[in-house]
């Protein structure tokens, strides 16, 4: 328990948790209308397919999901993520039909990365290593990864990169393995998967001054696509000097 606490908190999940509920609230409405657009988006997949039971990866402060919704018309909601806010877990323990899953969604890149000695680390082992890992199986009957994959693999690299020196590259091909093993997790027919892909760097006048993708993998084409725009940090705080904006995009797979 202490073990994984520490692990963690080393990590970044613990930071990076508490950094998402500050920016939402220092961003006061910006945020909203991706919220909103991605609650909307998990709503209607939930009418089409009329799940007895749905899984939530990355359901964090569940900022994102419609929970009123799910709790009365699911049977089963389960919510997965590496470490669940206590907030989260006090609001919803009383319901028969949520339930918490704590794991790495991953299967077992965390510890990976997390135990990688320096001297040992070899670029293309590496990645054979985590290309072998076994992905997990989900049997719900929606499975719904919402804002996550990016976040899955960046934080997994920029601890990573605390250890060892990663080329640009390395660091690159590490984020696609991640991120296709993510998306290979996601049952056909059953999925939804609502993911930044881009992040977009303006001046203080709105000009736009820079780019960087977030996803490195090749995504399927799915069904009902949409796309809108994460006013993501306005405050210039996550990039000095410019304000970011991500591109979302939501699929059912
Ligand atoms: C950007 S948040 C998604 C937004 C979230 N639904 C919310 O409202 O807070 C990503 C979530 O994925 C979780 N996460 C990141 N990597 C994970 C992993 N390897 N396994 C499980 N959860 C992970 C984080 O803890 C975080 O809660």
């Amino acid at each position: 328990m202490i073990k994984k606490w520490l692990r963690n908190s080393r990590m970044g999940f613990l930071s990076g948790q508490s950094g998402i509920m500050r920016r939402m609230l220092r961003e006061e409405g910006g945020w909203q209308s991706h919220l909103i657009k991605t609650s909307e988006y998990i709503q209607q997949a939930v009418k089409d397919q009329q799940p007895k039971s749905i899984r939530i990866l990355g359901s964090g402060w569940l900022l994102d999901v419609p929970m009123q919704f799910l709790i009365e018309r699911c049977e089963r909601i389960i919510l997965t993520d590496i470490v669940h806010p206590n907030q989260i877990i006090n609001k919803y323990s009383g319901y028969n039909n949520v339930e918490f899953e704590t794991l790495d969604i991953t299967g077992g890149i965390v510890d990976l990365i997390y135990n990688q000695k320096k001297k040992d680390f070899e670029g293309n082992e590496f990645i054979q290593k985590i290309s072998a890992i076994k992905p997990l199986i989900f049997s719900e009957d929606i499975i719904v990864s919402v804002n996550l994959l990016s976040q899955l693999s960046v934080i997994l690299t920029d601890y990573l990169t605390k250890k060892i020196k990663l080329t640009d590259i390395q660091s690159m091909a590490i984020m696609e393995e991640i991120q296709k093993k993510h998306i290979e997790i996601l049952p056909a027919k059953k999925s939804v998967l609502i993911f930044d892909y881009e992040e977009e760097y303006h001046d203080e006048d709105g000009k736009l001054i820079g780019s960087k993708p977030t996803v490195y993998t090749t995504i399927p084409r799915g069904d009902g696509k949409r796309e809108w725009n994460w006013r993501f940090d306005t405050k210039m705080m996550y990039k000095e000097d410019c304000k970011t904006i991500l591109s979302v995009i939501a699929i059912r797979l």
